[in-house]
């Protein structure tokens, strides 16, 4: 039975990953163990750029590298012709390092430091979104020290509320990114790239949110992003030839939620924006949209062992396993709801509610409030499913836990794309450092500058 594309449960439910028993992931790799189906991942990126292909010849799929980046990663990709969202030098660095060519990356970032901007424009990146008045000051004068010219886009918060979780709607006027379309800020904002000598402007670019599962925002965020390079040719006779709308397909993480799919968010994009220009008489735009989440996500698998289980005074079953927060921190940050799956053991034992926690020490650290499992039996390995983004982008070594290892399966074959981390790894940057005691205070003043 497939449970999501290249990941099943065989005859005997166990689960498989990509051709490979999960158990044997397991005790070749240790836990906690990120796997991902690298053919669920590849076929995915192949549906975006397809459905694109089809349905809007001028439009581009750039995949949002936060979901989830590794140099193998970037390679993949590379290979399959997407272009790549960063938003720090340190995933500028992992791209570049993975081969990923810079004329396809776009930068963001509402706050890049000057040392990250000289980077991305020595590097040559094709395109940097602007996301603050300051920032194009600070654009131009680094692209005037590198004598070159940068290629722009601007972003604008177009005041669109895209019914998701509060810390993941970037689209509401008040939002940290961003320039406001409001009282004329982006026309100024515009007026003001046009003037910088050292840069291109080449479009506008939004991102409403993440977890999206209705149509409605996207088509209004095009319609709103339309309105605007329609004005704006209207009053300057320039035309704004991009827009990026940035990424934010929900995904279900649960049997529950809803799933709306790579093609009806590509067509109701594409279809807005086809009758949209036709209505104000703009030509085909270039078009991008960023997807992070819905690339890597289904695709991503976590497995845990199994230590404690306990039952407390109210009747709970608790569970802890050998991951938690430091690994996934989304339930903690946003009451993300998961699934779970035993994978070894268990055919005998009919299901119960069951709290899964982790080691953390955090009384809130719960990977999944009620999970209907087998009796879980301490040995069992579990597997949470729907890990793929922002779990290893987010994780952490809180508590000094060194981070999990991470496994790419492809064609049957299980490729080591991150080592787990060693103790060793958690000071690898720290030093023993011992003021140096002195008697007078010449002495003292040396030791202490
Ligand atoms: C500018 C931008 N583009 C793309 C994305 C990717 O969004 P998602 O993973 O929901 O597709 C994000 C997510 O925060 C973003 O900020």
């Amino acid at each position: 039975m497939q449970v999501y594309p290249h990941v099943e449960i065989d005859g005997q439910k166990r689960l498989v990953i990509g051709g490979i028993e999960a158990s044997k992931l397991a005790r070749k790799f240790g836990t906690p163990l990120y796997v991902y189906s690298e053919d669920a991942i590849v076929d995915r990126m192949r549906e975006y750029v397809l459905t694109m292909r089809d349905l809007y010849p001028f439009g581009h799929v750039a995949y949002a590298s936060k979901a989830y980046l590794t140099l193998r990663m970037a390679q993949l990709v590379a290979e399959e012709g997407l272009w790549l969202d960063v938003v720090s030098g340190g995933e500028l660095f992992i791209a570049m390092k993975g081969g990923f060519p810079p004329e396809r990356i776009i930068f963001h970032g509402n706050n890049k430091t000057f040392e990250e901007l000289e980077m991305a424009v020595a590097a040559g990146v094709g395109r940097i979104v602007i996301d603050s008045l300051d920032e194009i000051k600070r654009i131009e004068r680094v692209a005037a020290q590198k004598k070159r010219r940068q290629d722009v886009l601007l972003r604008l918060t177009p005041g669109i509320d895209a019914h998701t979780h509060k810390a993941l709607a970037t689209g509401e006027i008040d939002s940290k990114f961003g320039i406001p379309m409001h009282q004329n800020q982006h026309v100024q904002a515009a007026l003001m790239v046009l003037q910088a000598p050292h840069l291109n402007f080449l479009g506008v670019h939004c991102h409403i949110g993440s977890q999206i599962f209705e149509t409605a925002p996207f088509a209004m965020a095009v319609k709103t992003m339309l309105n605007f390079i329609f004005e704006f040719q209207k009053r300057t006779g320039i035309l704004i030839s991009e827009l990026d709308l940035g990424g934010g397909l929900g995904v279900p993480y649960t049997e529950e939620e809803p799933e709306l799919g790579v093609k009806p968010y590509l067509e109701v994009i594409t279809s807005t924006l086809l009758s949209e220009s036709e209505r104000f008489g703009l030509p085909p735009l270039r078009l991008f949209v960023e997807p992070g989440r819905s690339i890597v996500a289904q695709a991503g698998v976590t497995l845990y062992r199994v230590g404690t289980v306990k039952e407390l005074p109210n009747g709970t079953v608790v569970a802890a396993v050998d991951g938690g927060m430091a690994d996934n921190p989304r339930p903690m940050l946003y009451g993300a709801k998961y699934r779970a799956i035993l994978v070894t053991g268990g055919r005998d034992r009919s299901p119960r509610p069951v709290r899964i926690v982790g080691r953390n020490c955090e009384e809130g650290d719960t990977l999944i409030e009620e999970a209907w499992l087998p009796p879980l039996r301490p040995g069992d390995i579990l597997a949470v499913l729907v890990t793929g983004a922002y779990q290893y982008s987010m994780s952490s070594n809180y508590n000094a836990l060194p981070r999990p290892a991470v496994v790419h399966v492809r064609d049957g074959q299980a490729l080591l794309v991150v080592e787990r981390e060693k103790y060793a790894d958690l000071i690898l940057r720290q030093r023993l450092v011992t003021p140096v005691k002195s008697m007078n205070s010449t002495n003292a003043k040396s030791a202490s500058f």
